[in-house]
């Protein structure tokens, strides 16, 4: 192929989503991760299913970051994952510290890359590989709202008994209980959902979508989810290596949009080839910009628990 994404951390999301880049025959595929054999007997096993899948993506698997280099995006699932009980902000700690030490190894030898960031919690990790990568703003992204909103058009879809294809959804804001799922710009064939289904309906689904991740960090019981979480990180990369300019919601350094400085939070962009092409700034009604203030609250606390962790 002559794309190279490399995937860090090869776990239930990173080895997913690696599986679903190479079957989409997007890019040749690193997958690298700090278990010796972890990565090199899942990216073989990858490699002995390509026949039968019948795709050329080469996939390796390696714990040295030197088959990383030149990759195209890197996407970031090194991390632990919630178990029941915790909250992502319980991962601040540990994942920042892995997240540093990923970065620094990304950015020597894929100085050119776009990253994607997937590891918890979302948007206060966005804020360390910015900062530790020192790359320009619309080359770091991270991947919350793509997931978010895919819940939401779920749960719309399971709802009104149709093709989850109709659905379009919005969901803003960090990626935690303070989301702001955007009923008004969610819709069924083009019909906002506002129109199709009464207050306490929506309102039901809004809060399954903003407990989506709890609710299956509840089932699964020794860890989260992954298969959507794999998909929502590939739609994105998918969108980059094709230069397609989708226009998804995704967390963005923002620097005077929607009223916020020096913040990464999720709102609706364009993703080309150059990451993050543009800022898309949509009308908010007052509820609105004040849920999304709340949400934009709970990422700041974060940032300054960062600052104080130095
Ligand atoms: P997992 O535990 O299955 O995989 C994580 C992998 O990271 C492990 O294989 C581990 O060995 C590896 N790792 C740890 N430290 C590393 C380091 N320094 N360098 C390289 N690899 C390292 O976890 P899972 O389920 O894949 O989740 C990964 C992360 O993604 C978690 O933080 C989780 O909370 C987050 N997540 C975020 C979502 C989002 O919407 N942004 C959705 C789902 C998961
Ligand atoms: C999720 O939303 C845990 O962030 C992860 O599934």
């Amino acid at each position: 192929m002559d794309k190279k994404v490399t995937v860090v951390g090869a776990g239930n999301v990173g080895a997913t989503a690696a599986q679903r880049l190479a079957e989409k025959e997007l890019c040749d595929v690193a997958l690298i991760d700090i278990i010796e054999g972890l990565p090199q007997g899942k990216a073989l096993d990858l490699a002995e299913a390509a026949p039968i899948e019948k795709h050329d993506a080469r996939i390796m698997g390696s714990n040295d970051y030197a088959a990383s280099a030149n990759s195209d995006i890197v996407i970031i699932t090194a991390g632990i994952p919630r178990k029941p009980g915790m909250s992502r902000d319980d991962l601040l700690n540990i994942n920042a510290g892995i997240m540093a030490n990923v970065t620094k190894e990304i950015a020597k030898l894929s100085p050119d890359s776009v990253i994607i960031v997937v590891s918890n919690p979302l948007d206060a990790m966005c804020h360390v590989a910015y900062e530790t990568s020192g790359f320009p703003k619309n080359r770091v992204i991270g991947m919350a709202g793509v997931l978010d909103s895919a819940r939401f058009r779920s749960f719309i879809a399971m709802e009104l008994n149709v093709s989850v294809e109709n659905t379009t959804a919005f969901v803003l804001g960090g990626h935690g209980d303070t989301m702001v799922p955007l009923p008004r710009y969610s819709t069924v064939a083009g019909i906002p959902i506002t129109e199709l289904l009464p207050k306490e309906r929506i309102d039901s689904l809004v809060e399954r979508t903003a407990n989506g991740g709890a609710e299956i960090v509840g089932l699964l019981k020794t860890g989260s989810a992954f298969y959507a979480p794999a998909s929502a990180a590939v739609e994105m990369a998918e969108s980059i290596l094709k230069d397609k300019k989708k226009i998804l919601p995704c967390a963005a350094y923002l620097e005077g949009e929607y009223g916020f400085n020096e913040l990464f939070i999720g709102v609706p962009v364009k993703l080309g080839a150059n990451g993050v092409e543009e800022i898309i700034e949509i009308t908010l009604t007052a509820e609105e910009k004040k849920a999304l203030e709340k949400s934009a609250d709970a990422v700041r606390e974060l940032k300054e628990v960062l600052k104080k962790l130095g």
